[in-house]
């Protein structure tokens, strides 16, 4: 395997890694691997024994290997295939069983034989588990043990379902699993409630017996336990630490995934910047300054040489000529980011004195009143994420739209629909020739006779959802007539099977192209836990490629911004624009938030994060409001905060 980016191992990882841009180029690698690896044993006459895993992490090796067998001819047929788990209990046909990922995703596309691909059962009765999981490990041994062992990583740290406290020799057996386990799984179960609490696994030690073992993590989410794992002590509260007693395993990671490891999130402490092939630029300067005012818990003007020095930052100092100088860099860089206009001001009001609006400097950046566009994935993503910036937006005389990409009716309870229907059943409005298929939902959304999956019943939800948004946009000044419901098609497929395509694509470059913004916002997480986000932002990628390409007058002459779901912040380091917000507008975006009635208190998606959206969005704000102040900066209620959209950011980490 050549990693394309692959620095010196540093002393402090303590296993083998490689990063790559994105995902994609990262499974090709791996698949590489494997196919090299099963073109050997086909020549030598052996049998190939792959270890496999589930899970959204391996979906594009799994592509990637089906590729290689259509188009390049390589052939499964001599090899034997263990997958690390399954849920237990759990049917093999049930849509979220792993035999069934593995059917849908590898087995049914290639030429491998049924009778050799394995898998935990989670049909056997309780008292027969003990012997099923020694016969796994039985069989494991009889086909000669695991050649190569994929592996992803959970958010515990698991390798397979081994949760924090699994020992080092523990073999294939019933877990329990833990509760961050079960709510990453939550989505694809519909609920907390349906969430399966056991699973079959390999053990520690049956994964270590793989003669290879390679370890792949994609995306943020995945950042801080990847360090963990990869640079902390072996331990069994991250049980992917005891990779690093292994004498061939490889963590593969993408750009993302790999970003809070030591060498990307403070390489000056593995030595001077310019012997890794690094520079004192603006961002590094500036992560370095806002890291060691943070270390020292200090404001950045009264940070002193000693300060450098003894967090082992001389090199910083003697490029800028002294601390003095240093400090001023980065401060100067964080207020720059710092304006309360963010669609700049109107010129015609403009007085002498005037601060600049800094951040701004498209094309457009004169242009007074600007056409803003702003793209909610869900209805309650633009308040909840940028609620504050948008009533000033529209306060300030800007003309702003916003557009909602999905109808979100998913997140709607059976609950909140029978609210409404019955209501409409109840009130008399309805007419005589509904009514009875009225009562008929309304008897099953409230549990009396079982529920069925009526379409017409996800386009209701979709509805609540709309005029929930009409409303929120109401609190923010914005009419209806400047709201657009996209209902992107990918929404339509099962939560896991989404993929976005060229009718997504058309549908946000035709209204791009009909309001031609100044200035767009666009949600930036990749890592939002349904994967909504990350596709409306890949659907948003290939629309402004498109426009890029077609030399479009407007994209020229557009600035375009992303903002921060629910889910996470910014990075300081990372913040391009920041608006502060006053203790009014916190109060106002609350009342907006609170018109999304469905996602309150019982909301699907909350994630392992118990508080409801508006004290996340609250905390949120007011945290990054203190840590600007901690800085040395001024102390606002609240901020906002954005980062500047530059082509390529999307690649770097999308998943699929
Ligand atoms: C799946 C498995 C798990 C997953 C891990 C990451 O067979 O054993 O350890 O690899 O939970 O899951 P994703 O890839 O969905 O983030």
């Amino acid at each position: 395997m050549s990693p394309s980016h692959l620095l010196e191992r540093n002393h402090f990882e303590h296993a083998p890694v490689a990063v790559f841009t994105g995902s994609l180029e990262a499974s090709r690698m791996v698949a590489a691997e494997i196919a090299t690896l099963m073109r050997a044993r086909a020549r030598e006459g052996r049998p190939c024994v792959l270890g496999l895993a589930t899970g959204s992490t391996p979906v594009s090796l799994y592509a990637e290997l089906v590729r290689l067998h259509r188009e390049e001819g390589l052939s499964f047929a001599g090899v034997t295939t263990f997958n690390l788990d399954e849920y237990y209990p759990m049917e093999p046909e049930q849509p979220q069983s792993y035999h069934r990922f593995m059917r849908t995703h590898f087995f049914d596309k290639v030429d491998l034989d049924p009778a050799c691909t394995h898998l935990p059962s989670g049909t056997v009765p309780k008292p027969g588990v003990d012997a099923h999981c020694t016969a796994y490990e039985e069989a494991i041994q009889a086909a000669g043990g695991i050649d190569l062992q994929i592996l992803g990583i959970g958010r515990t740290g698991h390798i397979g379902f081994n949760e924090p406290s699994s020992p080092r020799h523990s073999l294939t057996r019933l877990v329990t699993l833990d509760p961050l386990t079960r709510r990453d799984a939550a989505a694809d179960f519909g609920g907390d409630q349906a969430t399966p609490r056991h699973a079959l696994t390999m053990g520690v030690r049956s994964i270590l017996n793989a003669r290879r073992v390679i370890l792949m993590a994609w995306g943020q989410h995945k950042a801080d336990i990847v360090r963990q794992a990869v640079e902390g002590e072996v331990s069994s509260r991250v049980t992917a630490s005891f990779l690093q007693e292994h004498a061939n395993a490889l963590y593969v990671l993408d750009a993302a995934a790999a970003g809070s490891l030591t060498r990307y999130r403070t390489p000056w402490l593995i030595g001077p910047l310019a012997e890794l092939g690094l520079a004192w630029d603006e961002r590094m300067t500036r992560r370095a300054i806002l890291w060691l005012s943070q270390l020292r818990q200090k404001p950045i003007l009264k940070l002193t040489d000693d300060d450098y020095n003894e967090a082992g930052l001389q090199d910083l100092s003697r490029t800028h000529g002294s601390a003095y100088e240093a400090n001023l860099v980065g401060f100067y860089q964080m207020q720059h980011t710092i304006t309360g206009w963010p669609g700049g001001r109107d010129p015609d009001r403009a007085k002498p004195g005037d601060a600049p609006v800094r951040p701004l400097r498209a094309p457009s950046a004169t242009v007074f009143p600007k056409r803003v566009l702003v793209l909610s994935p869900h209805p309650d993503d633009d308040v909840i994420s940028m609620g504050g910036t948008l009533c000033r937006l529209v306060d300030q005389g800007h003309e702003v739209h916003i557009a909602y990409e999905v109808s979100g009716a998913g997140a709607v309870s059976d609950e909140a629909a029978w609210r409404v229907l019955a209501f409409v059943r109840d009130s008399g409005l309805a007419e005589t020739a509904n009514a009875a298929r009225l009562d008929q939902l309304c008897q099953a959304l409230s549990g009396v006779t079982p529920v069925e999956a009526a379409p017409e019943l996800l386009r209701w939800k979709g509805l609540i959802r709309r005029h929930e948004a009409i409303s929120a946009a109401r609190v923010c000044g914005v009419p209806e007539s400047r709201l657009h419901f996209l209902n992107l098609p990918f929404y339509a497929a099962e939560a896991r099977r989404r993929r976005y395509g060229p009718a997504d694509v058309a549908v946000l470059s035709a209204l791009l192209e009909q309001l031609q913004p100044h200035l767009l916002y666009a949600a930036g997480d990749l890592d939002d836990p349904h994967g909504t986000h990350r596709l409306c932002l890949q659907v948003l990628r290939d629309a402004i490629a498109q426009a890029a390409d077609k030399k479009t007058a407007w994209l020229a002459a557009a600035e375009l911004w992303l903002y921060r779901g629910a889910w996470a912040e910014w990075p300081l380091d990372e913040i391009d624009l920041a608006v502060p917000l006053s203790p009014q507008e916190v109060l106002r975006r609350r009342r907006a938030i609170f018109r999304h009635e469905t996602q309150k208190d019982q909301a699907l998606f909350l994630g392992e994060d118990r508080r409801e959206f508006w004290q996340r969005t609250e905390d949120r704000s007011r945290r990054l409001a203190q840590a600007y102040n901690s800085l040395g900066l001024a102390e606002y209620e609240a901020v906002e905060a954005f980062r500047r959209y530059a082509p390529g950011d999307f690649v770097r980490t999308a998943a699929f």
